[in-house]
């Protein structure tokens, strides 16, 4: 029996190393040297003893030891742990090129298969060119309408907080939840009848889980990951999460299926406007660009599924942590709120109404929402793969290497960003920024894999904190020093964040 159980691990463990032999490539270990200072990280068994917590702040201890990117070998990969500006635009500016993710992501496959954010060669190729359109200027414009809703559902929900201390994570939750519903993918959770209260929650625990996993090489195998019964239980987190976003692809659907019957007329008569589908008077949503491509024999079923699964979570959970942070950082600092509520003013000349003109005309926001995703960015790590050799700052990484990007710390470069943990909107003016790297901001990532919903994510930000800012004071309950991060896919305390709001 023991033979026989020992013989199934050798034929998996060699699967496994076959499957990933570039990772473990001896031609390119002898090439590598490695920082010698960073024992630890080599066979990577003391990241299994840690918590999500002291996870989360090892990055930042190697950041403080080296003070520069650095060669390391992670569970005896090779990688290259980058801090600073000028590597991470080495990997992120090279066009075409490096734009595989690191071996990490793939543990995400179970949640969101290979979606926009997972995929890669011509499958990403093929779905960014399908969805770019998605986000255009245009649609954006009518996302607008849905996201000064759902602030005004936001500040409804606030005043009822008025005088108590509320946690601003599940309010920034469902809110984002709610605004890329309704915009994204064209579905009111309301009419639904489902908040997404499960749903989020679950994010929680596929993020646990994910982290969980990777700092354990031995579950990096499909084989011992089922055995030990970790994909049973990830298996039923998952089950709810996917039922939420297949109730939402059905309801879509039908409409789709129905306003495209009563658009035909229009289509035939008014051409130009027809953007996705059909009709200029409707608000045009992301699942409609999918439904009609689909329509078009270009994605099928799992295709939407994993794109609706994709843009449902990187939708939601990136802003919402973006929402929290900054409103905690304005409510330490009620100088700088009050310096909005005054450009708000003076842009909207008193008037209720919010045009997308005024709200680019609010440059002292969108500096103060640029440094709270500096200092906290939603997703502070990503990782991607080499595609070819690179010689690099004298050293020869070889393909297959992982460029381990520590976004959290490229921004806390006090070379670039001076005294880096004050909260000051002024660095991002443009004398400030005078030979400062396109590299040394990178909230969004950067080069031909940025985020697709960058400007999706600012707009509705900027709304949100219009109305939020024009009827309330922020006031602090907790404080910076007191947040606990954990390691996750987005950036995560493992406690409430609190605050309060009074009315102006
Ligand atoms: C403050 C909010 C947001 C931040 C900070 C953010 C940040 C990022 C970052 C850093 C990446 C690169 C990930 C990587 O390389 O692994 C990314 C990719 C992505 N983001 Fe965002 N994001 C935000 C909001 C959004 C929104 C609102 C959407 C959709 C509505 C979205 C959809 C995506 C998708 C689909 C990708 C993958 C793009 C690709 O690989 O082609 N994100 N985002």
């Amino acid at each position: 029996m023991f033979l026989y159980v020992f013989a199934i691990l050798v034929v998996f463990l060699s699967h496994f190393i076959w499957k990933n032999r570039y990772l473990f490539n001896t031609d390119f270990s002898k090439n590598f040297e490695e920082d010698a200072s960073i024992p630890l990280m080599k066979n990577g068994i003391p990241f299994a003893m840690m918590n999500a917590e002291e996870l989360f702040l090892e990055p930042r201890k190697f950041a403080a030891k080296f003070k520069r990117s650095a060669r390391a070998r992670l569970f005896f990969m090779n990688s290259y742990c980058i801090i600073r500006a000028k590597d991470a635009e080495k990997i992120l500016s090279a066009s075409s090129k490096h734009l595989t993710k690191g071996f990490v992501y793939n543990f995400l496959h179970p949640f969101i298969k290979t979606g926009l954010l997972t995929s890669d060669g011509e499958k990403w190729h093929q779905r960014r060119r399908m969805l770019t359109p998605a986000f255009h200027f245009n649609i954006l414009k009518e996302f607008a309408e849905i996201f000064k809703e759902e602030a005004d559902q936001l500040v409804f929900d606030l005043k009822r907080t008025v005088g108590k201390v509320v946690d601003m994570i599940p309010i920034s939750t469902q809110f984002t939840l709610n605004t890329v519903c309704e915009s994204a993918m064209g579905v009111n959770l309301t009419q639904l009848g489902n908040n997404g209260l499960e749903y989020r929650n679950n994010i929680y625990s596929i993020g646990k889980a994910l982290v969980y996993r990777s700092v354990r090489p031995w579950l990096h195998i499909d084989f011992l990951y089922s055995l030990l019964g970790y994909k049973k239980q990830i298996d039923e987190i998952l089950v709810p999460v996917h039922k939420f976003t297949q109730t939402i692809i059905d309801k879509r659907r039908k409409e789709f299926i129905t306003k495209k019957t009563e658009n035909v007329q229009e289509e035939q008569v008014d051409d130009n406007e027809n953007i996705y589908m059909g009709t200029k008077k409707k608000r045009t949503a992301m699942m409609d660009t999918l439904l009609q491509a689909q329509s078009e024999g270009l994605i099928d079923d799992e295709g939407i599924i994993e794109e609706t699964d994709t843009f449902t979570f990187e939708g939601h959970d990136t802003t919402s942590a973006g929402m929290t942070f900054t409103l905690l950082l304005l409510a330490h600092n009620p100088e700088v709120q009050e310096k909005i509520f005054q450009e708000i003013q003076e842009v909207t000349d008193g008037r209720d109404d919010l045009t997308t003109d005024d709200l680019n005309k609010m440059n002292y926001m969108e500096r103060a929402l640029k440094e709270s995703l500096r200092i906290y960015p939603p997703v502070p790590y990503i990782s991607r793969s080499l595609s070819e050799d690179v010689l690099h700052d004298g050293f020869l990484f070889k393909k297959g290497t992982l460029m381990e990007i520590f976004i959290y710390d490229i921004h806390r470069d006090p070379e670039v960003f001076p005294d880096p943990e004050k909260f000051d909107p002024d660095r991002f003016l443009s004398e400030n920024s005078v030979g400062r790297s396109n590299f040394a901001f990178i909230a969004f990532s950067a080069g031909m894999r940025n985020c697709i919903g960058q400007r999706f994510a600012m707009l509705e930000l900027k709304i949100m904190l219009t109305k939020v800012i024009k009827n309330f004071k922020i006031l602090p309950v907790t404080k910076r020093e007191e947040l606990r991060f954990i390691a996750d896919v987005v950036l995560r305390t493992n406690h409430p964040v609190k605050m309060r709001f009074e009315p102006r």
